[in-house]
């Protein structure tokens, strides 16, 4: 098993038999079972989990590698440590983060695989609840899925609740991000862009000559300084005339 890895602004282009594929499903999941769906998400992650145990997700040794603001994390903390740990669960949509963290108190918000599994009309608050407890001039590091990876063209029909947007066969859903969409997402809940990239890997079985195409959106988005930086119109202190 090999995996490449290459980053880009650039969409994947789809064969024309994916384009074809995902053309053809259109029709999309009723109304109530939207509401449903919205309704039991908690729950149907909790039986995922309940169902996976841990095997699914697997350590995220990469985190370290792509983003540098995590290094000094896992080098402060080898182990887990109550004293600068707090644990707790909440519904990012709907419960309010100051209720367990201090406003502005966060050097880094980790959004990992989390988004897409929020509804698209729900997203800015969750982007809204992570920029109370940020601190100014630091960042939200996210991946997630990015649009046609390899698990959008794998939906079954029946299986879409929107643009861009599936549900597996467990009742979990899962968003597929252009780099505009997060980029408005983030800009209008009064982030700055610093990083907004697609992640292509492939991974090629040799042995059972199969190739996979992944795509995935890797961002950093920024609440601003208090400080603004000046502008360019304002005068360079340095230049003298
Ligand atoms: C695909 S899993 C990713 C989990 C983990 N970040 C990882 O990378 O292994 C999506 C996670 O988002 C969580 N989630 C979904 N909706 C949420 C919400 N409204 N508030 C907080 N977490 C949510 C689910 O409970 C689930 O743990």
């Amino acid at each position: 098993m090999a995996s490449l890895q290459r980053k880009g602004l650039q969409v994947r282009i789809l064969s024309s038999e994916e384009d074809e594929k995902l053309k053809r499903d259109q029709t999309l999941v009723s109304d109530f079972k939207q509401q449903k769906l919205e309704k039991e998400a908690q729950k149907n992650w909790d039986l995922f989990y309940k169902r996976n145990s841990t095997n699914f997700f697997k350590d995220r040794h990469w985190t370290t590698r792509e983003f540098e603001e995590l290094r000094s994390c896992r080098e402060q903390n080898p182990s887990y440590n109550t004293e600068r740990c707090k644990v707790f669960q909440c519904d990012l949509t709907k419960d309010d983060l100051l209720e367990h963290v201090p406003s502005e108190s966060v050097d880094v918000v980790m959004l990992i695989f989390v988004l897409s599994a929020v509804h698209p009309d729900r997203m800015h608050l969750v982007l809204q609840n992570a920029y109370q407890v940020l601190k100014p001039g630091k960042c939200v590091l996210f991946r997630d899925y990015g649009l046609y990876d390899h698990a959008m063209l794998r939906f079954k029909a029946g299986s879409k609740l929107g643009e861009n947007f599936y549900v597996r066969q467990d009742g979990t859903r899962s968003y597929f991000f252009t780099d505009e969409f997060l980029a408005r997402l983030f800009v209008d809940t009064g982030y700055e862009e610093v990083v907004n990239e697609y992640v292509f890997r492939e991974t090629v079985n040799k042995k059972e000559g199969l190739c996979v195409p992944r795509v995935f959106l890797q961002s950093k988005f920024r609440k601003p300084s208090k400080n603004p930086a000046p502008s360019s119109r304002d005068p360079d202190p340095g230049y003298q005339s």
